[in-house]
């Protein structure tokens, strides 16, 4: 049977895992949010009393960890539901850095084209139009203003009853969007063959909408 990917990539908190969600569940496609896979690695490592920053302390805990994705959007690591504990804001500070080492990219990366296997899939993150699936059947770069982004992210704070401070969160998707693109292996950029996707002014419908007509345009050409 022929399977297709649709591979969406974009700074931080730009709406693409609710946008990659509302895609795969419009098209029954399976759905990977490989920025949760790198949050569990960070988690595990502050569990474990670690330094995010220190390559060895990162590679020595990788034969230590399972991660899979269930058909809902949920994480285990080592079998533990870790989906609400990863977004929490100690994760948040430090995944960028753990994130960051090569040992940590490679084997996730493995990871995510083992699950992608035999499936049509949605993935989102940052090189996965870049590195992980170079041959997606399409390309979403998802960019948004940073004054947008801080503002969903705030509104999503206080609809889970969070406090919250507009300009720390506007400071910290910054401070996330400067590391990521800057770091030495698969910085966040976008593929020559992405398209550019705008979402300040879109809701996050009209976002997948968007997605899914450019994915039928791009499955058309290919029949
Ligand atoms: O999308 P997110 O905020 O859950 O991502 C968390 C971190 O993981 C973010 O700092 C960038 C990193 N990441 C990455 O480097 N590569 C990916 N494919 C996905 C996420």
């Amino acid at each position: 049977m022929k399977t297709y990917s649709i591979a969406i990539d974009g700074p931080a908190a730009s709406g693409k895992s609710t946008a990659a969600k509302g895609v795969a569940k419009a098209l029954d496609f399976l759905y990977l949010d490989t920025g949760a896979m790198y949050r569990a690695i960070t988690l595990y490592m502050i569990e474990k009393g670690l330094d995010t920053r220190s390559e060895e302390d990162a590679k020595s805990i990788l034969d230590k960890v399972t991660m899979r994705e269930d058909k809902n959007g949920h994480i285990f690591l080592n079998e533990r539901d870790v989906t609400e504990r990863v977004r929490e804001e100690d994760v948040t500070k430090l995944v960028s850095y753990a994130c960051a080492h090569k040992a940590v990219r490679e084997r996730l990366v493995a990871l995510q084209r083992e699950m992608a296997k035999g499936e049509s899939v949605v993935m989102d993150g940052r090189d996965i139009g870049t590195v992980v699936l170079p041959d997606a059947t399409l390309k979403v770069y998802q960019v948004a203003s940073v004054e947008s982004r801080a503002k969903r992210r705030y509104l999503e704070e206080l609809s889970k009853g969070k406090e919250a401070s507009l300009d720390e969160i506007q400071k910290d998707i910054e401070r996330r969007d400067y590391i990521d693109s800057h770091r030495e292996h698969s910085p966040l950029r976008k593929a020559e063959d992405a398209i550019l996707l705008d979402t300040s002014d879109l809701t996050i419908q009209e976002e997948i909408d968007a997605i899914l007509s450019l994915f039928h345009e791009k499955a058309g050409e290919l029949k």
